[in-house]
């Protein structure tokens, strides 16, 4: 039986973050792979940090798709990702010694190069922002992304041709000359270029025509999981801006990262954790400062798979949520992590924003200074609930909390995670909420 089943003619569910990332989507899809066929990555790239832990296998996965796992799948790395040639190389040294067979992978021929330069633009970036730095992942992804809007990046298909890719990437350097000769170290281009192309010759076996791919596999019937990275919240436009990541992080991105129209899409399944996290800077209203932010922090071992940094820890937000579930036309709510709140006398759920003359505002008050969050309480549990395998089997107050959350947020439950293990998870049987 598939946990999400497939909509006639609509052979492309998503599957995304919708919060600010770190909400356990590797997890899931590891999970929700086994009903696909091929697993695919619309946006971002090395910025992402999905981990994975099967048995005693465990794996960090930045680009390579989180149906890595699951052997049957095939992993599309889509047009809308930006990657560098060097993690990817990295990557696919550390999933094959896993055993991943790397003639699975297939990477599109419109996704773009992540060059070394732009790390050292986006660091450059950041230093100039002073205080108002972003708090970015510092693998150059959003000079990446600029490069591709400014019309100057250089695309996987682009590795076919040599002679055109050593042109690119002098034309680039030229361009970014003047502020590249503020870092300490410039780049050279003869280094840059040769090393491209090196490693050209690893990669361009997995390079196709990437829209080709996909819809070949979708007329000959085949089922494909799109995965989000990052989250809803830091999508480029709809997220907190200016303090979210390049790309379109949201449901649209994965039309216009993978090439497929709306109407291929069938369900639409978000993923938030039971409470909420941001790495970097930017509004938070849920934010905790106090030792119950530190307990979470610590529980949830809310440290970056890829930065390694702290995260800020904080109440379920269902205001942004709810914001959330909107943006993406969610047909399903999955939540992760709900084990990390047992122990706690109560837990919060933010359902406004206070504004400093004491009014309460919805998401219209996202990001002003001095809004507080308006909290509802309810009572917490002590009892396990990782051996939990069905909703129905939760103690009380934790079923009342996660029904609550469904109902704020106002979308159907489909699974709930409760512990890390590869087989935590929890169906909603009997169905627990329906709008
Ligand atoms: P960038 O994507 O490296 O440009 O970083 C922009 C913002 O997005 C920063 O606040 C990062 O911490 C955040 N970010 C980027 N990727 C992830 C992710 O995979 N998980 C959580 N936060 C992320
Ligand atoms: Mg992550």
């Amino acid at each position: 039986m598939h946990l999400f089943p497939a909509h006639p003619g609509r052979p492309l569910d998503i599957v995304l973050g919708i919060q600010w990332g770190d909400e356990g989507k590797g997890r899931v899809v590891d999970l929700l792979a086994r009903d696909y066929d091929i697993v695919a990555r619309f946006g971002g790239g090395d910025n992402a940090g999905h981990s994975i832990e099967v048995g005693d296998t465990k794996i960090a996965l930045r680009i390579v798709p989180s149906g890595a796992l699951v052997p049957h799948t095939r992993l599309f790395i889509g047009g809308g990702t930006v990657v560098s040639l060097e993690a990817l190389a990295a990557e696919f040294d550390r999933v094959a010694s896993a055993g991943v067979d790397l003639d699975r992978i297939a990477i599109s021929d419109r996704a773009q190069i992540v060059f070394p330069y732009h790390v050292t633009l986006d660091r450059l970036g950041e230093k100039q922002r002073g205080s108002g730095a972003i708090g970015t992942t510092g693998r150059g992804i959003g000079p990446a992304y600029v490069d591709r809007v400014a019309r100057m990046g250089v695309t996987f298909g682009d590795l076919a041709r040599p002679e055109a890719v050593a042109q690119k990437i002098r034309a680039a350097l030229l361009a970014r000359a003047p502020v590249l000769a503020a870092a300490d170290e410039v780049p050279r281009e003869e280094e840059i270029i040769a090393r491209t192309l090196e490693l050209a010759g690893r990669i361009r076996p997995h390079v196709v025509d990437g829209v080709a791919y996909l819809h070949d596999a979708m007329r000959a019937g085949k089922r494909i999981l799109a995965e989000g990275a990052q989250g809803t919240m830091l999508d480029v436009t709809y997220g907190s801006y200016p303090y979210v990541t390049s790309s379109a992080t949201i449901a649209g991105g994965a039309c216009t990262g993978l090439g497929v129209g709306p109407r291929a899409v069938g369900n639409v399944i978000g993923i938030a954790k039971a409470y909420c996290t941001r790495v970097g800077a930017g509004p938070f209203p849920s934010e905790l400062h106090d030792e119950i932010g530190a307990r979470i922090q610590e529980l949830g071992h809310e440290f970056g798979v890829n930065t390694g940094r702290a995260r800020r820890c904080g109440w379920f937000d269902a205001v942004a949520t709810r914001y959330a579930a909107e943006l993406n036309g969610l047909s399903h709510l999955i939540l992760t992590k709900l084990d990390i709140l047992t122990g706690f006398e109560r837990v919060g759920v933010v359902t406004a924003y206070r504004r400093p003359d004491g009014s309460l505002a919805g998401m219209e008050a996202f990001g002003e200074a001095g809004i507080t969050p308006e909290v509802t309480w309810y009572p917490g549990w002590s009892e396990s609930i990782r051996e939990v395998r069905e909703i129905s089997e939760l103690p009380g107050n934790a079923r009342h909390y996660i029904e609550e959350i469904s109902r704020l947020v106002g979308v159907p439950l489909g699974l709930l995670s409760v512990g890390p293990e590869r087989s935590a998870f929890a169906t909603p049987f009997p169905a627990i909420y329906v709008p």
